[in-house]
């Protein structure tokens, strides 16, 4: 694996572990009569960030580089913006979400492409995978706040 194919997937990595606290944020903040289908909506997604993280720093412990695992490291390697401890209306929440999952299609595909170039099919196929959700994903926020 080359330099920046390792950390390019770490810092997805961090993006992950802040996410899946940012992910909370939404569930526990969310405001509004789709409070419900919100909550129970992020909550989804925050187990789907945990699943993604733990795959993505197995998959590099496979390969034998080292995921990030603190939060002080995943601070200062994340592009994700963290939200303040405030309610959030629903359609601001799914607004907010969308530029995350924007960011998210644009980086998977990036990693995804950097591991075909390299020959690894593995984590091109693991990232066409998360590549796949996110695209149905983003799709779904954009028809809630049409
Ligand atoms: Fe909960």
């Amino acid at each position: 694996m080359s330099k920046k194919l390792n950390d390019k997937m770490n810092v997805y990595l961090a993006n992950q572990e802040v996410m899946y606290i940012k992910l909370h944020n939404l569930h526990w903040y969310v405001k509004g009569k789709s409070f419900f289908t919100l909550h129970a909506k992020f909550e989804e997604l925050y187990d789907q960030a945990a699943e993604i993280l733990d795959e993505v720093a197995e998959r590099l412990l496979s390969l034998g580089e080292s995921p990030i695992a603190s939060f002080k490291k995943a601070l200062s390697a994340t592009a994700v913006k963290e939200l303040d401890d405030v309610p959030v209306s629903s359609v601001d929440a799914v607004k907010i979400l969308l530029k995350d999952v924007e960011y998210w299609i644009k980086d998977t595909k990036e990693i995804a492409d950097l591991a075909d170039d390299e020959g690894d099919k593995v984590t091109s196929d693991m990232f066409n995978g998360y590549l796949k959700e996110y695209q149905k994903l983003d799709w779904m926020l954009k028809s809630y706040v049409e």
